[in-house]
């Protein structure tokens, strides 16, 4: 088989922007951006869902020569102006991926992207389901849907070299390990892990759960929780190629990790 060529991504998410990160969270994306092919940012872009904090990561980003993806997490909503935070971050030049899907070139090959927010629902043991009060039906409903936008994202990038996928709920409860189990229906669902199961992307990135466990998994799919109080750092790295995730910002420590999987 012919060997692809390897993407860099670098990953946070959480970054919770303001005034008052301004310089840090600039600072940042001009340091890494020479150093990978795209970011991708899982949510949570501000603190409260304020515009003008969307204007923030706005301003770190315009002009970077290299593609910047994003979801919105459920702070972006907190003020109910999502949508003008969507049209701040589409003019600063960010791909803002919502119930959708980018086809990004790299190089000489190709990152599908498939973006959604996700939702609640709780994992095993602890799962709402579809019964009741209409409103609580409605937030299962809601689930259901970022669910099978997901699914038709993945069918849409199937024959792309690199694809992943990116949330801002947590799809497996292996990433919110060390979060009180009392709040884990609120951080996630497996219901969104159920596409990734059947369609195998080579990385799922999410945030959310700010005390949650950095790398987990849904089958033989690695996910990484990139919220940036659980990295301890600005970005997370992935080298993808021909099948393999590479976390190489974990070097030059000696902690890499490589994982391998079935090439699809
Ligand atoms: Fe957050
Ligand atoms: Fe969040």
């Amino acid at each position: 088989m012919t060997k692809r060529a390897a993407i860099r991504i670098a990953a946070a998410g959480d970054v919770h922007c303001s005034e008052e990160n301004r310089a840090a969270v600039a600072e940042a994306f001009a340091d890494i951006a020479g150093r990978v092919d795209a970011i991708l940012l899982a949510g949570d872009l501000t603190t409260f869902g304020e515009p003008e904090q969307a204007e923030v990561l706005a301003d770190a980003c315009r002009g970077l020569e290299i593609p910047v993806v994003t979801v919105l997490g459920n702070h972006d909503w907190h003020a109910d102006r999502a949508r003008e935070i969507q049209d701040v971050l589409a003019a600063a030049g960010i791909f803002v991926l919502d119930r959708s899907w980018t086809v990004l070139d790299c190089g000489a090959t190709q990152l599908g992207v498939v973006g959604t927010k996700g939702f609640v629902g709780g994992f095993p043991d602890s799962t709402l389901t579809d019964f009741g009060e209409p409103i609580l039906r409605a937030v299962y409903a809601e689930t259901t849907d970022e669910v099978e936008a997901l699914a038709r994202g993945l069918e849409a990038v199937a024959d792309c070299p690199v694809r992943v996928v990116l949330l801002h709920y947590a799809p497996t409860s292996s990433t919110i390990v060390g979060e009180p189990p009392g709040i884990w229906a609120f951080l996630g669902s497996d219901r969104l892990g159920r596409p990734i199961a059947d369609h195998a992307p080579d990385l799922v990135l999410h945030g959310h759960g700010h005390a949650g466990t950095y790398e987990g998994f849904i089958g033989a799919v690695p996910v990484f929780n990139v919220s940036l109080p659980v990295m301890g750092r600005d970005f997370a790295v992935f080298e993808l190629s021909d099948g393999t995730v590479h976390d190489v910002s974990l070097e030059p420590h000696g902690g890499e990790t490589q994982r391998r999987k079935e090439v699809h």
